[in-house]
């Protein structure tokens, strides 16, 4: 009042006070927005703990923080989601670690050597070790925060043939994620390795650009491949994790009090991921052999040995570009022991 009794705003003068204050009312009220940008269905395992999250952190937060779920690469596909992380245009991604090459940081293609991470508790015993400190800090140095590691389990191959020695990949344009050691899978098995982002698979195999890919079943499923793809070989060469990733500047410039319930919204979940993606991958399986679209092929052992002796080279290529020491470091921080031949 004395403000007002000694400069004499006059009535408009007032109510542009008036105003001001009202708008940086409004705007203290306003959530904090968070974008969380994914390329699956919303009901793949990725799909599904993105919404988990977002009824837990604006559960905890009061309604302080909004988040917006962009499935399906609605908002942006594999590369460009990345760029607009580190732009700050999202502010929250779990894309497959085989996709961060693009960045600079090829650290993470290790994890595609074949057979390296062959079950869940080697996956999840590698992504725990204290190893990946070292590989987060690489992505804390491009902008990006590494929140969880979730195992989205292992991988399959497809195609409009059954694929069941390696010679049969000779000649076939294989789709891949991206990635040196991924190229140089589908080249050992003499195919012609092709990065097609996920947002444009389906399509790619339709039309033939593509004669196959590899993935896990609950995206085969989810993006319908099945229904363009005559065989489904379960070889479990490789494994999916997502890297739960947030803009860098973004996660540290929260209040210290709603970073810290986003922090127990990220933990539960990735008990939540861990609880639910190993039976909806088997449940997947059982849905698409009941399509009666797919021929459904397990390896034999004697088959997978082939598989085995047929790529375990590329371990040995790779060291050229990992150098040797990592790579045995590796071997140890997730329990592999390479098979003798
Ligand atoms: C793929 O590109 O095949 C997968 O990584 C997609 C995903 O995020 O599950």
């Amino acid at each position: 009042m004395k403000y007002l009794a000694t400069r004499r705003p006059g009535i408009v003068g007032l109510a542009v006070v008036l105003a001001l204050t009202i708008v940086q009312v409004a705007r203290a009220d306003e959530p904090i927005v968070l974008k969380f940008s994914h390329v699956v269905a919303p009901d793949a395992p990725k799909g599904k703990a993105a919404l988990f999250f977002k009824e837990l952190a604006e559960k905890y937060t009061n309604g302080r923080v909004k988040v917006e779920v962009y499935p399906n690469s609605s908002l942006y596909k594999d590369k460009e989601e990345l760029e607009a992380l580190q732009l700050g245009s999202v502010q929250l991604l779990a894309p497959s670690i085989s996709k961060f090459s693009p960045l600079g940081v090829k650290e993470f293609d290790i994890f595609d050597l074949p057979f390296l991470l062959s079950d869940e508790a080697r996956a999840r015993q590698m992504m725990s070790s204290p190893m990946m400190a070292d590989l987060n800090k690489k992505l804390e140095n491009k902008g990006i925060s590494p929140l969880a590691y979730w195992d989205n389990g292992a991988h399959d191959y497809t195609a409009n043939k059954p694929l069941i020695m390696p010679e049969d990949f000779r000649g076939m344009k294989m789709r891949i994620q991206g990635g040196k050691v991924q190229d140089a899978v589908t080249r050992e098995l003499g195919a012609i390795p092709q990065i097609v982002a996920f947002g444009e698979l389906y399509q790619a195999l339709q039309t033939g650009v593509v004669d196959g890919e590899d993935n896990v079943p609950t995206n085969i499923l989810t993006q319908r491949f099945y229904e363009v793809q005559k065989h489904l070989t379960i070889s479990h060469h490789g494994r999916l994790t997502y890297a739960l990733v947030a803009n860098k500047t973004f996660w540290n410039s929260l209040p210290e009090d709603v970073r810290g319930q986003l922090d127990r919204a990220v933990k539960e979940t990735t008990e939540f991921f861990n609880a639910t993606a190993a039976k909806d991958n088997t449940d997947a399986i059982e849905k698409i052999r009941a399509s009666g679209k797919t021929e459904i092929h397990v390896l034999t052992d004697a088959e997978k040995k082939a598989w085995i002796s047929k790529l375990m080279p590329v371990h040995t290529e790779m060291q050229s570009r990992f150098g040797k020491d990592f790579i045995e470091r590796i071997y140890k921080a997730s329990g592999f022991t390479p098979p003798q031949s």
